[in-house]
């Protein structure tokens, strides 16, 4: 397909009609995508032969409507495992199959983009979206999102990377102004979008609502045009966030080069059509061919290879029981064991009795664009039974009938209209009596008490009891339970099925053991009785750090200023995001980034550092030294020399996943650096100081098991 020729053949207004898309549909009058359910479509020119394309969200799964008026057919797309719990695998692979299975759905129902990977730094632990992001570290979430935008469009569909750049709360995000400084945008916010751009392709790339340093992302043509296309050679098209910005034309002229979803006026009653707005602009000669023509060829470029460009025939039918397999394995390489005396794996024969509303409402995924539509959730109780787990089923049953009447009753889901979205009371946790939490204390071996969290778009998280941290009746059951069980010489579990970090600090001691499976998709049941039992051992490591109090964070002005309806967050911490200010500054957080335990033991060995012009290269040995199959994460954490500026105590400069160990078995592990990696960001450049580099090879990024040092010389690099 000739893209010069067809920009040749459309009249300006045609044009201007593609780089707006045709507003939200299904809502507002506008019809439904072809896709009920899609977030957006773009403009067909019919006699150019350019068909609309469809664009549906997000990062755990395609979401669309599952069901449709007047047709008994259904349309389900798998719940994959959260973001976050994909990169607790540090598991590039997988994340590749998660990335494919997801295409290969987007394709299959008609979908040209699938408006995900969201690489935003969890800057802080309330982000509303955490659960939708990877990690508090680029490079973490710059891996695993080049495997995931990879996989997806190994099937010929396009991703979307967002949101461009530094939208790391909910609060006000579609107006807040982000003060960051050009080093922490570098190093930390750009630089997973960096990688990615240049390792992965993707097809596009979502410009954030925020401001960034007094513009708005998706009118910053610093952000749009020099970093993004001239810096990095980004060849595919930038569509802003849903009704982000104030100006279509700077939009344009910035290179945010579709405006979506269109018609903002929809929402925002101040606002013009944008359509009329560009087409008084190039009227006006303020918006010129060539900065239109820019636009449309770079979103033709992309809309020529899409499916339905293509004419594919979708099915409307895709695997979804080889795609549910995936999302089990998924979950099966991101599961975190974060305290562990004794208690797991246990065997069926052990009774166990499940607390906790959340064994059966199960939270597969969060809420917002993220959500999902599977066409079933396993949840706890459901995926122990099925495992022949030896539940007190007399606990069980009051706990599935509270819920019911708790649900019909006073905890009624209900709509928030502003958001579309149906909000979920928490429910109270004071459902069993003192008397049934003595009996099951004696009938079975093992309390297990279930912990639930969820959070979605439109708000951060609270600082309150119920959300950080436990609500009062969840810590009152954890204290009976504990108090119960223990008494008669038994073991508590508690199992965190949550988006994002909680307070655990002040209960830790309450329990033996405490398994995260964080909110693991559909096959949630499944996966976490398999781990109990283990079927596999859990070897998923923290992405993100849970201090020990909420104070210690290093965001001290999230979500910014003023403090009742902030306009501005500075973020004054600077590069100490997540571990950085950790070990930086000697606070000691709960469980450290790239923390997890496993049923077995690993050794480190032979560690060996290898330079060579560009990069260096380290090789040591990673041998299971206990009893159980496994596999382990290595880290490599680099510590700089100090040079015109400051550095962090030490970075995440690469890592490797194990294959699955047999007891006593050895991999030997080599993983590559280059030196541009080791820089840091310096008066516009790139600079590696000269010095001693201290490679530091860890289990975690405060179990460090092996180091030795370099030397290297003065580089610079441009940027
Ligand atoms: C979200 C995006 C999402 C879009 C379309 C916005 O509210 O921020 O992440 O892709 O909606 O649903």
């Amino acid at each position: 397909m000739d893209v010069e020729k067809i920009i040749s053949q459309m009249t300006v207004d045609e044009k201007i009609k593609l780089v707006v898309g045709v507003g939200l549909p299904g809502m507002f009058g506008n019809p439904h995508s072809r896709v009920q359910g899609a977030a957006g479509e773009t403009y067909p020119i019919e006699r150019l032969g350019i068909p609309s394309t469809v664009h549906a969200d997000g990062p755990a799964g395609v979401r669309i409507d599952p069901e449709r008026k007047n047709d008994d057919k259904k349309y389900h797309a798998t719940a994959f495992p959260i973001a976050t719990m994909l990169a607790s695998s540090w598991n590039k692979d997988i994340v590749f199959e998660v990335g494919k299975a997801m295409g290969n759905e987007a394709k299959e129902y008609g979908v040209d983009f699938l408006l995900a990977p969201a690489i935003n730094i969890q800057r802080n632990p309330l982000c509303g979206r955490n659960f939708e992001y990877y990690s508090e570290d680029p490079l973490l979430s710059e891996e695993l999102a080049s495997s995931f935008v990879e996989g997806v469009q190994s099937e010929g569909v396009g991703t979307s990377l967002k949101h461009f750049v530094a939208n790391n709360q909910e609060t006000n995000r579609m107006t807040i102004d982000t003060i960051v400084s050009e080093r922490a945008l570098r190093e930390i916010y750009l630089k997973g979008f960096e990688i990615v751009v240049k390792k992965a392709k993707p097809w596009t790339i979502m410009s954030a609502y925020n401001k960034l340093n007094g513009k708005y992302c998706s009118q910053s043509k610093w952000l749009l045009t020099d970093v993004l296309r001239k810096q990095w050679g980004f060849e595919g098209f930038v569509m802003s966030d849903w009704y982000a910005g104030d100006n279509p034309v700077e939009q344009i002229k910035a290179g945010n080069d579709l405006i979506m979803p269109g018609k903002t006026y929809n929402v925002f009653k101040n606002r013009k059509d944008e359509i009329e707005e560009l087409k008084a602009a190039y009227e006006k000669g303020e918006l010129t061919d060539e900065e239109l023509n820019n636009s449309v060829r770079a979103i033709l470029n992309i809309l020529v290879k899409t499916p339905s460009f293509k004419g594919y025939k979708y099915s409307n039918n895709p695997d979804l029981n080889s795609h549910a397999k995936i999302s089990y394995k998924a979950a099966s390489e991101g599961i975190v064991l974060l305290k562990n005396e004794d208690v797991l794996p246990f065997s069926k024969e052990t009774k166990v009795a499940l607390f906790g509303t959340g064994q059966i409402e199960t939270i597969k995924g969060g809420l917002g664009s993220g959500d999902t539509h599977p066409k079933y959730t396993i949840n706890i109780l459901e995926g122990f039974i099925e495992r022949d787990i030896k539940v007190d089923m007399e606990i069980a049953e009051i706990y599935k009938n509270k819920v019911k009447e708790l649900r019909n009753g006073e905890f009624k889901p209900y709509m928030i209209p502003e958001f579309n979205r149906i909000q979920i009371p928490m429910l109270p946790e004071d459902i069993i009596s003192d008397e049934n939490i003595e009996k099951a204390s004696e009938k079975n071996d093992f309390g297990i008490v279930v912990i639930s969290r969820i959070s979605g778009e439109f708000e951060d998280r609270k600082l309150d009891k119920g959300d950080y941290y436990l609500s009062d009746s969840e810590k009152t059951l954890l204290e009976k339970v504990s108090k119960k069980f223990h008494e008669k010489g038994k073991k508590v579990l508690a199992i965190l099925n949550i988006g994002a970090p909680i307070e655990i600090s002040s209960w830790i001691d309450l329990v033996d053991a405490i398994l995260l499976p964080w909110q693991p998709g559909q096959e949630a049941g499944r996966v976490i009785a398999d781990a109990c039992l283990g079927v596999f051992t859990p070897s998923g490591k923290l992405p993100t750090t849970f201090p020990k109090d909420y104070s210690d964070i290093p965001s001290k002005s999230f979500p910014g200023t003023p403090k009742d309806n902030p306009t501005e967050v500075t973020y004054e911490e600077d590069i100490y995001v997540g571990y950085r200010y950790y070990d930086t500054f000697g606070v000691e957080p709960l469980f450290e980034f790239g923390f997890g335990l496993s049923y077995t033991k690993f050794e480190y060995n032979n560690l060996n550092i290898e330079k060579f012009d560009d990069y260096i290269q380290v090789s040591f040995d990673i041998k299971n030294v206990g009893n159980y199959k496994g596999k382990e994460i290595a880290q490599v954490y680099v510590k700089a020399p100090k040079g015109k500026i400051d550095k962090p105590f030490q970075e995440l400069k690469g890592f490797y996943k194990t294959k699955t160990l047999e007891p006593q078995e050895i991999e030997k592990v080599t993983i590559k650096m280059n030196l541009k990696d080791l820089a840091s960001f310096c008066e516009n450049k790139w600079i590696l100081d000269e010095g001693k580099y201290e490679i530091r090879i860890g289990a975690s990024s405060k179990d460090i098991r092996l180091t030795n040092s370099i030397h290297l010389c003065r580089k610079e690099f441009e940027i």
